[in-house]
């Protein structure tokens, strides 16, 4: 057994994150005084909107510090409900809605209560990185479902329906997606419904974070909202992170059955207890507030997402699926390029820009960048990417 002997064999299979390795060393080059272009970055440049924030505060100075329902705030869980009814499309009661430390966790517990080891999850590639290694955390089994820049990531029912076996249990759908920023449209997630129709085995979990983030012209669609009959099997995982810039307040939910949700709840007051009581007023706030800011917000990553965008369709030999949502761009590498660490590990010691390797992602051919910086930023980095692929 690798490791230090008194590691789990749990802790010793856990894969630590590939992209930890690049943003160290770009941190270590920055402090070695090297002008480093970040593009690496996995969240909103902007500040919590100060509403929220006030609200806080507020809660704070009253008195708001101590233990809460291990569920959630009663007010936030219901504000929630009320969201993912009107907005989403999805009828959603109190009790079907728990409050996480971040989407992350929303997913973690789901995942401990649902899944049994030997299970198998069937994961549209490419994918967030942290669903294998989470679903790994639980015991199961990771079934990748590839797809291509080629295909535009569109997910092929067929090679879904051949990947189903008996142990499949669970389904994940992530729109808009990260990394590659697509959003699935309305036909594809009825092509998905109509197919899981005739297996009522599988659940799905439906991770829709970066909803509030969109092209013009683009519409989110909640999966539970397209087949209203799949939901007393389908999740939705959402949170405050990207569309409030609040990655900090480590601030989510998990919404689905209520019989899943009591059990995750169990498992939330025997790990974690309640989310931080006085950021869930933060919350409350965001969703009872204006969407301005959220607006205002999402329209500023739109025209840099553009600028990231033909930037990188410039550069010859790049194929990119246009992003229509989040904050990423995907783009592939050139035929013959390196893969896409030793690429990602180059650019940052030859040019120092810091990118994503698409290996993190489970497809190697690729790199993610984000429009989550300044336009001056992302034109220094398209810049820097392309004399790197011209030497490489
Ligand atoms: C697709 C996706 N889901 C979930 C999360 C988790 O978000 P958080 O735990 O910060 O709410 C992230 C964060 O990067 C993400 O990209």
């Amino acid at each position: 057994m690798a490791g230090p002997h008194y590691l789990s064999d749990r802790a010793i299979a856990l894969q630590p994150s590939l992209t930890l390795a690049i943003s160290a060393r770009a941190k270590a080059l920055q402090q070695e005084g090297r002008d480093i272009c970040s593009l690496s970055a996995g969240e909103p440049d902007f500040d919590t909107p100060g509403f929220i924030i006030d609200a806080a505060v507020h809660a704070l100075r009253k008195g708001m510090t101590r233990y809460g329902p291990a569920a959630g705030d009663p007010e936030l869980r219901e504000a929630i409900a009320l969201k993912l009814s009107k907005e989403n499309g999805v009828p959603t009661e109190t009790e079907q809605v728990l409050v996480t430390n971040g989407g992350k966790q929303a997913i973690f517990n789901l995942f401990q209560v649902i899944l049994n080891p030997g299970d198998e999850v069937l994961l549209p590639a490419p994918y967030w990185l942290s669903y294998p290694q989470m679903a790994h955390l639980a015991g199961a089994q990771v079934k990748l479902l590839p797809s291509t820049t080629e295909t535009g990531f569109y997910l092929d029912l067929n090679s879904l329906e051949a990947a189903i076996g008996p142990k499949t249990r669970l389904l994940l759908l992530n729109s808009p997606g990260n990394p590659t920023g697509r959003v699935m449209p309305y036909e594809e997630l009825e092509g998905v419904a109509e197919l899981l129709r005739d297996y009522p085995q599988i659940l799905v979990m439906s991770d829709e974070i970066y909803e509030l983030l969109l092209c013009d012209g683009q519409k989110h669609h909640s999966f539970s909202a397209v087949a209203p009959d799949l939901a007393d099997r389908t999740f939705i995982v959402n949170g405050f992170a990207k569309g409030w810039a609040m990655t900090g307040w480590r601030l989510g939910y998990l919404a689905g059955p209520a019989d899943a949700i009591k059990a995750a709840t169990a498992l939330q007051s025997q790990s974690t207890s309640n989310v931080c009581s006085f950021a869930q007023r933060g919350a409350l706030a965001a969703l009872q507030g204006s969407r301005q800011c959220v607006n205002t917000m999402a329209s500023s990553y739109s025209s840099r997402r553009e600028v990231l965008t033909n930037g990188l369709m410039a550069i010859e030999g790049v194929q990119l699926v246009a992003p229509q949502g989040a904050f990423y761009a995907f783009p592939q590498l050139p035929p013959g390029s390196l893969d896409s660490m030793s690429f990602c590990k180059q650019a940052l010691e030859n040019y120092g820009l810091a990118m994503v390797p698409g290996a993190a992602f489970g497809d190697d051919s690729c790199i993610r960048l984000t429009c989550a910086a300044s336009h001056e930023t992302i034109c220094d980095g398209l810049e820097r990417l392309s004399k790197a692929l011209k030497k490489t």
